[in-house]
């Protein structure tokens, strides 16, 4: 059985994906510092896989902590890395924490590679590295705009530095993973997404209709969309889990010509804010307290991937509907009440 090293395997995306490694085969171990990711992902990602899956409460920007887990873990078949701060927002507040974390972590990382021979490694990328592109649907080979955050920047730069590193290292093959918009939750709803302030839509939608929020706004109706609010890639996290996989195995069979292949994930489809919001309370039966408001800064107008270059190579498909992303988000933010509440009566 492959070990895999995934890196915050203890956030929504990381968590979802160790879900679909080990169903498709994988012994997976998991590294977190839990400064974003929580144990309470680990755990639900237990109770689906039904066994212990072990993390390592470890800073990846501290390279001596983790080397340690190649010196306990000599058999690393590939790394999926996952670990990084990812808010827009808190990046243009705090440029320098994002570089530190995001570039510090991935240096040592690849430098772990290098050193102990895991020639397979998965990036996290976005489709951020985009800026606002007019070419739609995006293409992978569309020029890179410059990054609308330090987060974007971070996203570019680590492109860029695994594109080196594979220029030095012929016999390191990595794959570049550009999301567009994950969203929705584990069809069990034992997983999802974790955020107690978040600044995505979904989760600002789920908490409005479950009264965690009195309400939210679209922000924007003026733009030249279908209904004047942005148009995005939105894609179910699961889609983009069993991308995660394909890509891994993409990676380790080795087939590819360029030691560095990048990959769009996201199911090709423009959605716009309004239109969300009408399969969720349709999905959900929830009438859902918005209101319209003025643009938010640093919004693009429209971003959708194309995205068959990941359908074709990867043998990868979508798998889940807007609907069902909205469905198993909602039914993912009931669980968190029913939690909440059990915690409140003991
Ligand atoms: C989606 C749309 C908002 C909240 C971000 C990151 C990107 C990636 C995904 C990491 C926009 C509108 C939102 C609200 C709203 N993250 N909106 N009311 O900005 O497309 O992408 O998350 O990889 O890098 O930039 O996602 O969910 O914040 O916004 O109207 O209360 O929803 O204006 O049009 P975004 P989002």
């Amino acid at each position: 059985m492959q070990k895999i090293l995934v890196t915050g395997g203890c956030g929504y995306i990381g968590g979802h994906t160790i879900v679909d490694l080990i169903q498709n085969g994988y012994e997976v171990i998991s590294v977190d510092n839990l400064s974003r990711g929580s144990l309470r992902m680990l755990s639900g990602v237990e109770k689906i896989v039904g066994h212990p899956v072990k993390n390592y409460k470890v800073d990846l920007c501290n390279l001596e902590d983790t080397e340690a887990i190649f010196i306990e873990n000599p058999d690393i078949t590939g790394i999926i890395h996952f670990a990084a701060y990812k808010s827009v927002p808190e990046s243009v507040e705090k440029p320098l924490v994002y570089f530190r974390n995001n570039i510090n972590s991935l240096v040592n990382l690849l430098q772990c590679a290098e050193e102990y021979k895991v020639n397979h490694f998965v990036f996290s990328s976005s489709c951020s590295v985009y800026g606002n592109t007019d070419k739609l649907p995006v293409e992978e080979t569309a020029p890179l705009a410059e990054p609308e955050s330090p987060y974007a920047r971070t996203k570019q730069m680590g492109e860029a530095i695994c594109r080196d590193f594979a220029a030095r290292h012929p016999e390191f093959n990595v794959t570049l993973l550009r999301y567009f918009n994950p969203v929705g939750a584990h069809p069990t709803a034992m997983i999802g997404e974790l955020q107690e302030k978040p600044e995505n839509l979904v989760p600002i939608i789920t908490q409005t209709a479950i009264g965690k929020r009195s309400e939210m706004q679209v922000f924007g109706t003026d733009y030249p969309t279908r209904d004047g609010s942005c148009v995005r890639d939105y894609i179910h996290v699961m889609d983009i889990a069993n991308a995660h996989t394909k890509a891994l195995q993409y990676t380790i069979e080795g087939n590819n010509t360029q030691n560095c292949d990048i990959f769009n994930l996201g199911t090709g489809n423009g959605v716009t804010v309004l239109e969300l919001i009408a399969s969720f309370e349709k999905t959900s039966g929830q009438k859902l307290n918005y209101k319209l408001g003025p643009r938010r800064p640093g919004d693009v107008v429209a971003v959708y991937a194309n995205n068959n270059k990941a359908r074709a190579l990867l043998d990868w498909d979508i798998k889940y509907n807007l609907d069902q992303m909205m469905d198993t988000a909602w039914r993912w933010e009931q669980t968190l009440k029913k939690e909440a509440a059990k915690i409140q009566m003991n």
